[in-house]
């Protein structure tokens, strides 16, 4: 049996990451594949749990340190339930955040050192890292008006304009490090976004897209 593939999608508030997974897990179900769609923090019962404590109550209710042990926590139980067995019976995992919203939220726009995150992530990720990470690129008030006009958990937007511009140039900085990373536009409407992650999607994967 074939490895599954493990896409990622990162991004600031609002950026359209949700709804653009959700397109790609659609569109590759309908070519044939097992697709596992999921999200970070949670994605398994255990690490649902520890969404709660992250993503609802006060704007500084955790330190970065302290969020950066809460999300690994999350995403150990993750990985052993959900990702790990997925991807090794063949099936394709999209997932709606992962380990560089941690080094951009907790790290680089937090203040957690990234020395720190890297050997965390090191020890609970491993090798097995995404083979493709979309990271979306909008400025970040357009973001925050598109997130505030959804509604829902809302802690992380509550962070000031400060922390979100330095958010976003946290996810410039990560994209240029290479590693599988792809920074899409996403600007415009959601047609025109999907049509850049299938284009990143077909020269990252040529063979598996069918490209
Ligand atoms: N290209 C787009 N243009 C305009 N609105 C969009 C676009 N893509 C998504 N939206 C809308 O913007 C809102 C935020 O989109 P979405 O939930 O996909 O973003 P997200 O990156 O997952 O946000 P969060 O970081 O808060 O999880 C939703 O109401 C969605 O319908
Ligand atoms: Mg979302």
């Amino acid at each position: 049996m074939t490895r599954g593939r493990f896409i990622t999608f990162e991004g600031g508030e609002g950026t359209g990451k949700s709804t653009q997974a959700r397109r790609l897990a659609d569109a590759l179900r309908a070519d044939g594949r097992e697709v596992v769609l999921t999200r970070e923090p949670g994605g398994s019962p255990g690490a649902e749990a520890v969404r709660d404590l992250v993503v609802n109550g006060d704007k500084d209710r955790w330190s970065p340190v302290a969020e950066t042990l809460l999300m690994y926590a999350a995403r150990a139980d993750h990985l052993d339930r959900i990702i790990r067995p997925a991807l090794a019976r063949g099936a394709w995992v999209v997932c709606d955040r992962f380990s560089d919203s941690t080094r951009a939220y907790q790290g680089l726009a937090g203040g957690a050192a990234p020395e720190l995150i890297e050997a965390i992530d090191a020890a609970v990720v491993g090798p097995d890292r995404p083979d493709l990470t979309l990271i979306f690129d909008l400025p970040p008030e357009t973001g925050l008006e598109r997130a505030a006009a959804r509604g829902g958990e809302a802690r992380f937007e509550a962070k000031g304009a400060d922390y979100h511009r330095k958010l976003a140039n946290a996810f410039r900085t990560l994209a240029g490090r290479g590693e599988g990373r792809v920074l899409i536009d996403a600007s415009g409407a959601p047609d025109e976004v999907a049509a850049r992650v299938d284009a990143a999607l077909r020269q990252a994967l040529p063979l598996e897209a069918g490209a």
